[in-house]
């Protein structure tokens, strides 16, 4: 293929893929594999000011992977991230502003995530990514070996509890039927790599005394996100980005909820469950 020319963009994460625009999206037939590549290392990949529509977006992620279906969106391909009143799932974004990953509460999570910028906030509204691989490459081997077969409960209603920590019984009944989840902490990953498994949606260690243990989940999350350990996105119109889903923990920084702020996501499902 013709060659792709990338920049980095920080120390930690990210990287910047600077000569792609749709037609090429559409129709290098490298391209697709090189992203994942990219997504490897780097965990992080932008294509500034793409300005692909919904079926552009999922014609490209589907070369990456088999896509997520959201049957209540019009292109059932694509979920609109927005506050706006019609939006169905406008009440659950709001916890989006945590550190998490996507479909935690799957058997097997999102092995990538792909968002449109389609209207940007003029404050804020900025997404944050952190790698949970360097979370645990960065533990002592002390560290390492303690945590090693250290299992983690994940919930809905754990991560929805910060946006409502007075939820109706309606509310808590729907965020119960998500269930809950046991994942190993350390996620020992197929290509011989290893992440912590940590984020809003963690609610305790199995086995450890529950304060205890969210003071270590609090920690190492602490840690993991510490400022020169994060890539913050600013957006402009048209900017994709995709992240690595698998190693990575976002979150959307704050902004005016009561003006629009417009985002367009495809999801490559994962082929990997927690291990
Ligand atoms: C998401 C998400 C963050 C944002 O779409 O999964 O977390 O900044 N979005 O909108
Ligand atoms: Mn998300």
């Amino acid at each position: 293929m013709s060659s792709i020319v990338t920049e980095k963009l920080s120390e930690a994460v990210g990287v910047e893929v600077l000569d792609v625009d749709v037609d090429r999206l559409l129709n290098d037939d490298d391209l697709p594999g090189a992203t994942l590549e990219l997504l490897e290392e780097y965990g992080v990949v932008l294509f500034r000011e793409l300005c692909a529509d919904d079926d552009t977006q999922a014609a490209f992620s589907g070369k990456l992977g088999e896509l997520a279906q959201f049957p209540l969106y019009p292109n059932p391909n694509v979920m609109e991230i927005s506050f706006d009143p019609d939006n169905p799932n406008a009440e659950y974004f709001a916890s989006n502003d945590y550190w998490h990953l996507d479909g935690f509460m799957d058997e097997v999570p999102a092995k990538a995530s792909i968002l449109s910028a389609h209207v940007v906030s003029e404050e804020g509204g900025e997404t944050e990514f952190a790698s949970t691989y360097a979370a645990y490459d960065n533990l002592s081997a002390e560290q390492k070996e303690q945590y090693e077969d250290l299992r983690v409960i994940h919930s809905f209603e754990t991560i929805q509890r910060l946006t409502y920590p007075d939820p109706t019984p309606e509310q808590l009944a729907v965020w119960a039927r998500r269930g809950v989840r046991e994942h190993p902490l350390v996620w020992k990953h197929e290509s011989g790599r290893r992440s912590l498994v940590f984020g809003a949606m963690a609610s305790h260690i199995v086995g450890m005394d529950i304060d205890e243990g969210r003071a270590l989940l609090h920690d190492l999350q602490e840690r993991a996100t510490a400022p020169d350990r994060v890539l913050r996105h600013t957006w402009s119109v048209g900017d994709m980005v995709i992240w690595d889903n698998t190693g990575l923990l976002h979150r959307a920084c704050a902004f005016d909820r009561s003006k629009p702020r417009r985002m367009h996501r495809s999801t490559v499902v994962g082929h990997e469950s927690i291990k």
